[in-house]
């Protein structure tokens, strides 16, 4: 009687583990639940990443095979203005949950995102914010449409997950004004993921742009202005929020997405580097290509980042839970060292999210980690890989 418990409890395990219902999360089962359920899961191992254009140049990208089709109650839309308009005109799946493959096809041909970059963004995202096992990830919010997530500490959230390219000093991104909020800016409304909301459109934060865009821009978003506005954003969170934080890898999104406007939503056959705050708008808000929209003429990723950040340079850190108690955090990476964001974003982000992975769970994370380090290759950085799973 005594032996045939632990039998019992394995039969049960098994027929559990062969209806294991498709979008059920794996949280609360134990190791060996665990152990017995993962490797039953459909693994959807990845296909090798896209390769770069074999032609660059310019083309329209708002054409018939893509139109607007505004997102319906279910469909995902989230942080990035970019994979918004993406889903919202067929580039990518409609409903937001996509596949890093898909992705990368999709802001290589509508937007001309240089091919290593475009790897390393979408790896480093997926890996914290998709389902490994499904290769699934959503644009928006956690959802179970992409599959049975594999159980905490891994979050398979979604680009509104707070912890990797999504952080603080958003452009337009934050919550509605609410007047008797505490550390109400008088400037902006709060945009940080403290104050509540890090991934919805917001008017006011817009009108910041436009305000920025005014005064240093002629009414245009431009180089200048993205300069004056990142440094803004920083003095405005760190007087304001007092988790305020800027290290690795955040630190290398926040000054890429300001560039990124002026990079790839203006219109390819316009060298003016001056974007109109309508097509913007249209962007940011209203997940939309303007009219006749044709992507930029060449393959680009972060250009101007530079005069961006040494115009105000800063150091990574954070607020010490209080408002402007802003202190260094010599870990972290910092621009000028691509290696160092690469083995901590590994070694301790991913670590994080999965301390000791097993069967296929292991297995689609050292795809993808593969994967991103390959891009960091193409990208001319030379790192050492590291193997936090083993090889
Ligand atoms: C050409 C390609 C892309 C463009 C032009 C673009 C543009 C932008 C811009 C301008 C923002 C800032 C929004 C704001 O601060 O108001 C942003 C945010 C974001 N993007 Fe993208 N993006 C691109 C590709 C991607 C990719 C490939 C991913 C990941 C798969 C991604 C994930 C995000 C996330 C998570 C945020 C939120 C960051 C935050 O907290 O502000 N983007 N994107």
């Amino acid at each position: 009687m005594f032996l045939l418990r632990p039998i019992h409890a394995l039969l049960a395990l098994i027929c559990s583990v062969n209806a294991f219902p498709a979008h059920q999360s794996l949280a609360g089962l134990t190791r060996e639940e665990l152990d017995a359920v993962v490797p039953t899961l459909n693994f959807v191992r990845p296909p090798n990443p896209p390769g770069p254009l074999a032609d660059d140049s310019t083309k329209l990208v708002n054409d018939a095979a893509h139109p607007f089709i505004p997102p319906g109650p279910n469909d995902q839309r989230g942080p990035c203005p970019a994979l918004n308009t993406l889903a919202s005109h067929g580039y990518l799946s409609r409903n937001g949950i996509v596949s890093p493959a898909e992705v990368i096809n999709a802001v290589q041909d509508a937007f001309n995102l240089e091919n290593s970059f475009a790897r390393f963004l979408v790896f480093s995202t997926f890996l914290v914010n998709g389902n490994p096992i499904t290769n699934l990830m959503s644009i928006g919010a956690k959802t179970s449409a992409t599959g049975p997530s594999p159980p905490p500490p891994a979050t398979v959230a979604g680009l509104d997950t707070h912890n990797n390219c999504e952080g603080d000093t958003s452009m337009t991104r934050g919550m509605s004004l609410l007047p008797l909020q505490p550390y109400y800016s008088l400037q902006t409304p709060l945009a940080d993921f403290f104050f509540g909301d890090n991934h919805s459109f917001n008017e006011t934060r817009f009108q910041n742009v436009v305000n920025f865009s005014n005064k240093f821009g002629a009414g245009k978003f431009n180089l200048t202005v993205a300069t004056e506005l990142r440094n803004f954003l920083f003095q405005d969170s760190l007087m304001h929020n007092p988790t305020f934080s800027m290290v690795s890898p955040r630190l290398f999104t926040a000054y890429a997405e300001t560039v990124f406007p002026i990079n790839f939503f203006i219109d390819g056959r316009d060298k003016s580097g001056q974007l109109d705050l309508n097509v913007a708008r249209g962007f940011f808000q209203h997940m939309t290509f303007p009219a006749d929209f044709h992507r930029h003429d060449g393959a680009i990723s972060n250009e101007g980042v530079d005069t961006v950040f040494n115009t105000h340079p800063i150091v990574p850190g954070a607020n010490q839970g209080r408002v402007n108690s802003y202190k260094a955090d010599p870990t972290s990476a910092t621009l000028s060292e691509p290696c160092t964001r690469y083995t901590t974003f590994v070694e301790r982000n991913i670590k994080s999210l999965y301390p000791n992975p097993t069967g296929v769970l292991k297995e689609a994370l050292n795809v993808n980690l593969q994967f991103l380090f390959d891009a960091t290759v193409a990208a001319g950085e030379n790192c050492v890989q590291v193997f936090p799973f083993g090889r």
